[in-house]
């Protein structure tokens, strides 16, 4: 089976040259000045030189509003590959270097999941924009302290993923804002695959299935349901032990299997299933998976997404007068997973809002601890926070 690096690594090479492309609201905070008359662009400072930065770089290094300043990483040689590769002019060993040296305006965060959290809280406290892979923070507080520094710092903070930009959801939450289903009754999701095996990272506590792989799911879920108020799940390790190419076979403590069900609300139930053990006959490769992730069911409809939530295929919609299944939204556009922090650099130029929140980010990020919490103690867990919905341009 094809690892999930090489896969994206491979989509994005043959999407090169894709322009990345907003989906707009009015924007409040100030766009960054112009200098010398030269045009706009966002002065990008990258973290984290390892597997996905192969897949971010490319993107990265075309997107006419990046200025790709520096590269950095704990181990110096990742940063200076890839320096030399995108032709990045700085090239540091430690955040604090890098925070000290070039100067940029966006932290393009793409380290261990368990580092983002102190990395944006330093990357703020100096002043930058952050664009976080998954998740922003640990846990809901501490995101929430985050988004509180940002505001008193006068910087903003997002996060992946970018699920909400793909001309599939959107075709989606048209259906749904439309009554399309009828009243919405359950929705079911999953994702898995068999595993990194680069990086330690994803077995070890504040890794796991859920942060890395039903993130996806749950912010898809979320965004065309609504908010969740209550979580319910059972959690699980399958395979105890894992080995990893560069430190031999180590002991795997956190879930790598998870069954998350989410109360949305008004009836509505959806339910997420993500894993590190799931065998697929075409292993991890996006454009092969032909079958619905993601079913959503209703008293007078059903939708199907076809393939998976970052690389969507099409829609299937059945209804009552029309009952046979009909593809729709197969053209994707500009959108490709990987377009995040190439959105935020053109945010922060143009003023444009993108689709995707912070706010949204960390609901997922609530929804996770919520789950391993409910996994703990076997109750049903009340969550507190939201975020602006309908998720709809
Ligand atoms: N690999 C993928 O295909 C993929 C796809 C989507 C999202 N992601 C997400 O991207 C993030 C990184 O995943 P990855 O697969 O690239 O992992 P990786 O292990 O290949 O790369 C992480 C890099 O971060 C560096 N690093 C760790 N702590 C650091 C610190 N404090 N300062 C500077 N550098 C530091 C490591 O040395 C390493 O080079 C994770 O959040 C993961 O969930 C990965």
């Amino acid at each position: 089976m094809k690892s999930t690096g090489i896969d994206r690594r491979v989509f994005v090479e043959q999407t090169l040259g894709a322009a990345a492309a907003a989906t707009i609201s009015p924007w409040t905070v100030p766009a960054l000045a112009a200098v010398d008359d030269k045009p706009k662009r966002t002065r990008v400072g990258v973290i984290g030189c390892g597997s996905v930065s192969n897949v971010y770089l490319p993107h990265l290094s075309t997107c006419p509003y990046v200025d790709l300043v520096s590269a950095c990483d704990i181990k110096p040689d990742r940063a200076k590959r890839q320096a030399g590769r995108f032709k990045i002019p700085n090239q540091y060993p430690h955040i604090d270097k890098m925070l000290a040296g070039a100067k940029f305006d966006l932290l393009v965060n793409l380290t261990d999941m368990q580092e983002h959290e102190h990395l944006n809280r330093e990357a703020i406290d100096a002043g930058k924009h952050i664009w976080s892979e998954k998740p922003i923070a640990n846990s809901l507080k501490a995101g929430q302290a985050l988004l509180e520094q940002a505001k008193k710092r006068g910087v903003r903070v997002w996060g992946a993923p970018t699920v909400v930009n793909s001309p599939q959801f959107a075709c989606m939450a048209k259906i749904l804002a439309g009554g399309g289903l009828g009243r919405v009754a359950a929705a079911h999701a999953d994702y898995g695959h068999t595993g990194p095996d680069w990086s330690s990272f994803f077995y070890e506590k504040g890794g796991g299935s859920l942060p890395d792989l039903g993130v996806y799911n749950l912010t898809t879920l979320t965004g065309l349901l609504g908010p969740a108020k209550s979580v319910v799940a059972l959690t699980s390790i399958v395979t105890p032990t894992r080995v990893i190419r560069d430190k031999g076979r180590i002991k795997v403590t956190e879930e790598d299997n998870a069954m998350v069900l989410l109360d949305h609300g008004k009836g509505t139930l959806s339910h997420v299933q993500c894993g590190f053990n799931f065998f697929n006959p075409h292993g991890h490769e996006g454009s092969q998976e032909k079958r619905h992730t993601i079913t959503i069911v209703g008293s007078t409809g059903a939708l199907g997404l076809v393939g998976y939530d970052w690389e969507p295929l099409g829609v299937d919609l059945a209804t009552a007068s029309a009952p046979d299944f009909k593809r729709q939204a197969t053209e994707k556009g500009d959108y490709v997973w990987q377009q995040g922090a190439s959105l935020i650099a053109e945010c922060l130029v143009t003023g444009k809002e993108p689709l995707f929140t912070a706010e949204h980010a960390l609901h997922v990020v609530e929804i996770i601890c919520a789950a391993r919490q409910s996994q703990e103690t076997g109750q049903r867990i009340d969550l507190v926070s939201s975020f602006k919905w309908p998720v709809m341009s």
